[in-house]
């Protein structure tokens, strides 16, 4: 991976980024909100693309889509590869205008809208395939966690480092059949499971957080969204690990295309994401992290966090929006 331009050129413009992000997933929030609890995936996941590629180009960036809504030929907007905004400062993108597509359609807690702003060449072009994911929060020796270690292991020396027992430990894992297995180790060795159905970005994000009361994720989702997350975990501190999961042949070569040669290969946090990041995200539905998108009276009000690695600054934002403004 090459830097293409020092670091401390891109500071001071990436100073001013972390403030503009945050109206690219505000406008893809507030977009998707329309179709809270209306039953229509597609509607509210093209109504955030659009609302997204809108607020990008308005941007004074040089964008270019790394991770998007899919490869040329399926996706009409945000694909990998597209250039966004108006000319500016390089930048590569992971984005994910409505990260909880379902969540959103049944007006379940915890979608949101997602996006990441790097370095040229420093996030994973990871494909859209699935990807083996676990993650901490900050605060503990590097290499406490392993992909490869027994679930079980991982909680011990969770719990040991934490001063705690095993049992007042809380994994977070998708609720979905290939983590049968692993939801039963994760059980016998004391811990509890918070079982959730969609939205693994907002379930790596809450496990750095004591709050939330969830300690660790573990367990296999979109390798987009494993990107995503790394790039929020290199702001707000933890650790992370994955691994690209294929389910056929076609997965593979979709990997290969994107430059993938170890196909194997366990990924640390930064070689998910390496260069200088800025992470924004918005609630579109209320969640544990961010509230969603309320209408009050004349206005539409929007909470986001907008994240930036270099500094480690973490900036909580709530705004009002006049309804069709
Ligand atoms: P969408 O918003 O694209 O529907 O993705 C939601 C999500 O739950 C992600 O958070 C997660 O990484 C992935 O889907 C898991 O995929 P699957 O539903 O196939 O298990």
């Amino acid at each position: 991976m090459t830097l293409i331009r020092p670091p401390d050129l891109l500071k001071p413009l990436d100073r001013a980024f972390a403030l503009e992000a945050v109206r690219v997933t505000e406008a893809a929030a507030i977009a998707a909100s329309h179709q809270i609890g209306r039953g229509d995936e597609h509607a509210a996941d093209q109504a955030a693309v659009e609302a997204m590629r809108l607020a990008f180009n308005s941007l004074p960036i040089e964008g270019t889509v790394v991770i998007g809504e899919g490869e040329r030929d399926e996706a009409p907007m945000l694909f990998i590869g597209e250039k966004v905004g108006q000319g500016g400062l390089a930048v590569d993108i992971a984005l994910d205008p409505l990260e909880g597509t379902t969540l959103t359609a049944k007006a379940m807690s915890n979608a949101l809208a997602v996006m990441a702003m790097a370095e040229p060449g420093t996030m994973l072009n990871a494909p859209d395939t699935y990807m083996d994911k676990i993650a901490i929060g900050p605060g503990y020796a590097e290499g406490l966690i392993d992909l490869d270690a027994e679930p079980g292991d991982n909680i011990n020396a969770l719990a040991k480092a934490k001063g705690c027992k095993p049992h007042e430990i809380t994994a977070c894992i998708m609720d979905r059949p290939r983590h049968e297995a692993l939801i039963a180790k994760v059980r016998k060795s004391g811990a509890a499971v918070r079982l959730i159905t969609d939205g693994d970005v907002a379930g790596v994000i809450a496990c750095t957080d004591p709050g939330t009361r969830m300690d660790i994720y573990i367990g296999i989702g979109g390798a987009p969204e494993g990107v995503l997350a790394a790039a929020a975990l290199r702001c707000v501190g933890g650790q992370m690990q994955g691994r690209l999961v294929f389910r056929n042949d076609d997965e593979k070569a979709r990997a290969a295309k994107w430059g993938i040669k170890d196909l194997a290969r366990k990924y640390g946090l930064m070689d998910l994401v390496a260069g200088d990041v800025v992470f924004s995200a918005t609630g579109v539905t209320d969640g544990s992290m961010l509230k969603g998108v309320h209408r009050v009276g004349d206005y539409l009000t929007t909470e986001s966090v907008v994240m930036r690695s270099a500094t480690g600054t973490v900036r909580w934002i709530r705004a009002r929006h006049a309804r069709g403004g």
